[in-house]
């Protein structure tokens, strides 16, 4: 048989398949969702994320120490409120529940880089993602409001922030308030392409963050649109947003490739909430291999272009690339 090219050449054992791969991943690459709720003496399960726990300031350096000792090097933390309003108020509180958790990290995990995703969902009254005119949210008015969470932020030890609310002109608006107050080095990673997914459902249970009324789409993208991604990733590049993120993963990969291709910044990807209770619930039924599938997945992400991805497994994947499972 005349067959010059055989590309099972390449493939014979797990020494020449490591020498030609494509996609290696690294715990450097990894950044670990974390939920902090209000009170004292709280570590909880969160029923709709198996596995992920909620906790309170005060126990949250349980948590990660688990993280630190995984190896892996930044958490992006996400609050929780006692207290909510119709203007998310407790969002900006310098002792509200992000900050205190802030403050307390930063002086027990002094190495640990510390991200805060920056909404306001979670704090208003109605779960919208801003302030409200009528029954839609009022795009410039929660502009002053992302910018004076932000330096509050700031102000209690954030090394990021990264804003997911999907307002015009907010990368513009936070760095303007950061620069003013003398933060001119505090990075923003923007939740660029995010889009309005069904696949946040068990994050809004977890952070108890459901919009009291209609949905997300006239902030969130549109599902079957990808130069509009193109467009928001190219807006918050000029606002001057030093990492890019298309959120969700999975079901976006072709964004991924697209926003690679055309921007020079680093890029980030949520594998979000949805993603992971697929896998654990199927892993459940016994239907999957957890840390297989797991695994696959998170490559996929680094294939289309990502060079960090965020993920509720990302202690697990630090894990299995100590033990040498994946790489
Ligand atoms: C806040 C925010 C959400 C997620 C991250 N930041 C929820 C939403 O937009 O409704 C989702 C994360 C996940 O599903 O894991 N706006």
């Amino acid at each position: 048989m005349e067959l010059l090219n055989r590309p099972r050449r390449l493939r014979g054992n797990a020494s020449i398949r490591g020498l030609v791969r494509e996609t290696r991943v690294s715990k450097q690459s990894l950044i670990y969702p974390m939920f902090v709720r209000e009170g004292k003496g709280i570590v909880e399960e969160i029923p709709s994320l198996y596995g992920q726990l909620r906790y309170s300031p005060d126990t949250l350096p349980q948590g990660l120490e688990a993280v630190a000792k995984a190896g892996v090097p930044a958490v992006m933390l996400f609050g929780i409120p006692e207290h909510k309003d119709p203007e998310g108020s407790s969002a900006w509180d310098d002792h509200g529940v992000v900050q205190e958790a802030l403050r307390i990290a930063r002086r027990e995990f002094p190495d640990l880089y510390l991200i805060t995703d920056l909404c306001m969902c979670e704090y208003t009254s109605h779960g919208h993602c801003g302030i409200l005119r009528g029954q839609t949210v009022d795009n410039d008015k929660t502009l002053d409001c992302l910018a004076r969470i932000a330096l509050s932020y700031a102000h209690a030890g954030a090394d990021m922030v990264a804003p997911s609310d999907m307002m015009d002109g907010r990368v513009l608006a936070i760095r303007t308030a950061l620069d003013r107050e003398g933060y001119t080095d505090l990075p923003i990673m923007s939740y660029s392409v995010k889009y309005a997914s069904a696949f946040y459902g068990p994050f809004r249970e977890a952070a108890g963050s459901a919009p009291a009324f209609g949905d997300r789409k006239t902030y969130q993208m549109d599902p079957h649109n990808l130069r509009e991604g193109l467009k928001e990733a190219a807006l918050d590049a000029a606002e001057g947003a030093d990492i890019l993120m298309v959120k969700p993963a999975l079901a976006y990969l072709d964004v991924i490739r697209a926003v690679r291709e055309r921007f020079d910044l680093p890029l980030a990807a949520y594998s979000v909430s949805g993603e992971y209770a697929m896998v654990k619930a199927a892993a459940a039924a016994g239907l999957i291999d957890e840390e297989k599938v797991a695994a696959e997945a998170a490559v996929s992400v680094f294939r289309a272009g990502a060079d960090i991805l965020i993920t509720y497994y990302a202690k697990e994947l630090a894990r299995w690339m100590d033990e040498g499972r994946i790489g």
